[in-house]
Parts: structure tokens; C-alpha cells; sequence
């Protein structure tokens, strides 16, 4: 398994739509590692392989819960969402330290390929539906800015490049905090 190289904003690969994965192979797999290996190395709850620099439609997520535990979405799908919205701020990897409020269905019907290959459908609602479709949007080259209002959207953008002035490239590198430092 290996962290891999988180992609930013500007990067012309997160603005692409992913495409799907044909057959569930080692490649595949290894895809899947290390996006969960990466995802927590940043303490995310979600990676996309948009994200890692992989057009695949690919992406992970991992609230934290026991049980169920963490979601493998290969070829992830929407089949339906609530009528019912809620808003709630969100942020992203590939984004550091923007925040913007993004109104989402509350409840969403998901259908995928686990690690393995098999299909699998599940009703998934809160925190977990709005990580799931912030991941799915990311495999079809959304971003959470593009949700807000053109407003919001352009000062969160002007603040972003005011934050990376000086800075060069569309990579960072995932440096794990070494367990137990203060
Ligand atoms: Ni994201």
C-alpha cells in the first residue's frame, strides 16, 4: 500500500468525468488500498481517484463507523435521493481549509461494485449520503464550489489563490503525523 500524491485544485485531472472501471482487478484493488491509505494519512472521510490523479471511477469512504464499515464505490451510482435536503458545510482534500455550505438530498440510494467486484445497493442517510455524493460528484468532475452561488463560489476561490500565493504546482504530498507527537 502507498499514500499517494493528493491532487489540488487546478489540477485538470478534478475536473474530469472518470471513467468506469470494465473489471475489478488487482490494479483495481491496489486503487482502492491506497486511496483508503491516503484518506487517512490526510484524515479525510472520503478520497476520490479523480483526487490521486486517476481518472477511474473509483472513490472511498470512511466516517468512522464500526458497523457498517468503510465504503469501496467502483462505478458508484445515485438510483435516488430524498426529496428532503439539508445543509451542512463541507471542505475537501484537494481544497485545504475551504469551507463552503452545500445543501445535498438527506437520504440517497446507492448502488456499486465493493473491492471485489460484487454489486451491492444500500440506503445511506446524514453525514454518511452527503460524503457518498460528494465523492460520486468528484468522479464526474464536480467540486463542492461548483454547488454554492456564484457569489460564494468566486470569494472562496479568491481567498484559495490568496492562501497558495507563491506557490507552485498542483500536487501535495500526504505527510502522515507520526502517532503519539503532541
Ligand atoms: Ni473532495
Amino acid at each position: 500500500m502507498a499514500v499517494r500524491l493528493l491532487h489540488l485544485l487546478g489540477s485538470p485531472v478534478l475536473r474530469q468525468r472518470a471513467a468506469r472501471v470494465d473489471r475489478v482487478d488487482a490494479d483495481v484493488r491496489q486503487l482502492v488500498d491506497d486511496l483508503f491509505e491516503t484518506m487517512r494519512a490526510a484524515k479525510g472521510v472520503g478520497l476520490a481517484a479523480n483526487q490521486v490523479g486517476i481518472a477511474q471511477r473509483v472513490a472511498v469512504v470512511d466516517i468512522g463507523e464500526e458497523d457498517p464499515g468503510p465504503l469501496v464505490l467502483i462505478n458508484p451510482m445515485i438510483v435516488h435521493g430524498s426529496e428532503d435536503t439539508e445543509a451542512a458545510e463541507e471542505g475537501c482534500l484537494s481544497i485545504p481549509e475551504i469551507f463552503g455550505e452545500v445543501t445535498r438530498p438527506k437520504r440517497v440510494v446507492i448502488e456499486a461494485l465493493d473491492r471485489e467486484g460484487q454489486p451491492w445497493r444500500a440506503e445511506v442517510a446524514g453525514y454518511k449520503a452527503r460524503a457518498v455524493q460528494h465523492e460520486i460528484d468528484h468522479l464526474d468532475g464536480v467540486l463542492f464550489l461548483d454547488h454554492l452561488s456564484a457569489v460564494k463560489r468566486s470569494l472562496l476561490v479568491a481567498k484559495w489563490k490568496k492562501a497558495r500565493k507563491g506557490k507552485t504546482g498542483y500536487v501535495k504530498e500526504v505527510t502522515p503525523e507520526p502517532a503519539g507527537e503532541l
